[in-house]
């Protein structure tokens, strides 16, 4: 067993550290108050060959590991979990899926260009009704021959406004149940297929979330993924490695909180001394910096077992559990070390306490991930 990383992956870690400090650092506060989309900063990332970070590069990709890919996530999400959610949404759902999924024409038609950041991808699957409940979906997708036509909504989708290209899930047949239902590429512009209103959220608000509406929607038969009936499973099998991206950008979420307040209680004094010199912060320190080592090791442990080619479905649901869970402590402690200043903008850590909510909620709440968990377990 092997702890270390390879002098090529702490290059891949220095780069994305380079990009988040130097790209990421400098408009975070006014993207997150206004709502802005980092759309400069996407393509940069896209030239950095981080939106395709472990596509093969004969489609345009980085072909990089899933180590590697933690690692920039990590990055990334210590100081923009917005930007670091969309690179997510298009390399682990977008892009994995179309990869492993799609035929070699999807895959030279959408999947070089999603790689190259030349366009955004979405996953659609949430819905009004089927957010964790996800094979409950409403959205149909009826058997035309040569075509399918879509109706319904989608909600709560990442890069929702801004993308060229839509996976989205739905039934074809409601009475074979998860074997009734399909995936579909959806491109932006198809006639019916509809942008709703942006959400106005709490955290990650540099993202765009929206309502989709597909009205009639007609889509090609060579759009579908896979064979008839597997949508479903085609999401699972994404999402298993989604939520090892979200765990990486917990982890991130928590880390960049615990470095900014290790850095405020060495400087600012109270009673004295530095305040990291009480054992009241001292404490808090020690139990962060023990939660993001234990934190790493699954999220490192879930990245490599895809990269084995062995199971992920429980290490990545465990990875995002815990990492989500100490993300959301964490950045809370990180708001009480800095008193005051930690409840104004100009300090960071009050947005990362934001952004560390919906890391408890989507890709599966954390619910959602015991359930996974639990039937794992119990299996036998
Ligand atoms: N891999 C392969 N197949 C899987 C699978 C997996 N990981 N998980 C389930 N399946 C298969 C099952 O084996 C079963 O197939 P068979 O009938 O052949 O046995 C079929 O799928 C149905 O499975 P279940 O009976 O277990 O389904 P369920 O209704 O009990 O639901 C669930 C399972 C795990 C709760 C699932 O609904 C789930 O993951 N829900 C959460 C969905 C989610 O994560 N939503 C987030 C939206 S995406 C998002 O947030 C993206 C973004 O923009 C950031």
């Amino acid at each position: 067993m092997n702890f270390s990383l390879s002098e090529e992956h702490r290059m891949v870690r220095e780069a994305a550290r380079d990009f988040a400090q130097t790209e990421l650092r400098p408009g975070v506060i006014q993207r997150d108050t206004l709502q802005e989309f980092p759309d400069n900063l996407v393509k940069k990332m896209g030239a950095l060959g981080f939106m395709g970070i472990m596509v093969d590069p004969k489609y345009g990709g980085s072909g990089m590991d899933t180590i590697s890919y933690v690692l920039i996530m990590e990055e990334l999400s210590k100081v923009d979990a917005s930007a670091s959610v969309i690179v997510s949404v298009n390399n682990s759902l977008v892009c994995y899926g179309l990869e492993t999924y799609g035929t070699e024409s999807q895959k030279e038609k959408y999947l070089t260009k999603l790689a190259t950041g030349e366009y955004i991808g979405a996953f659609c699957l949430s819905e009004p009704e089927a957010g964790s409940d996800a094979t409950s979906q409403q959205t149909t997708a009826i058997d035309h021959g040569d075509h399918y036509v879509i109706n319904g909504t989608k909600n709560w989708i990442t890069s929702g406004g801004r993308s060229d290209v839509y996976l989205v899930i739905a039934q074809t047949d409601r009475s074979k149940g998860s074997k009734g239902i399909n995936a579909f590429i959806v491109e932006k512009g198809m006639s019916g297929f509809e942008i709703g209103p942006k959400e106005d959220k709490l955290g990650i608000r540099g993202s765009d979330t929206h309502t989709l509406q597909f009205n009639d929607v007609k889509v090609p038969k060579e759009n579908r993924i896979g064979p008839d009936g597997f949508g479903f499973k085609f999401a699972m099998k994404t999402l298993s490695g989604g939520r090892i991206g979200i765990a990486a950008q917990a982890l991130g979420i928590a880390s960049g909180a615990y470095e900014l307040a290790l850095a405020y209680s060495q400087q600012r004094k109270a009673f004295g001394t530095k305040i990291c010199n009480h054992q009241a912060i001292a404490f808090k320190l020690a139990d962060m910096a023990t939660d993001i080592e234990a934190a790493r090791h699954m999220v490192m442990k879930a990245a490599w077992d895809k990269d084995q080619g062995v199971s992920y479905d429980t290490s990545s649901a465990m990875a995002k559990l815990f990492a989500s869970k100490i993300a959301m402590e964490h950045t809370v402690e990180a708001v009480q070390i800095h008193g005051g200043n930690g409840f104004v903008k100009d300090y960071h850590v009050e947005r990362l306490m934001r952004d560390a909510k919906i890391t408890q909620i989507y890709e599966g709440t954390s619910e959602i991930q015991k359930m996974v968990i639990s039937r794992a377990i119990l299996k036998n």
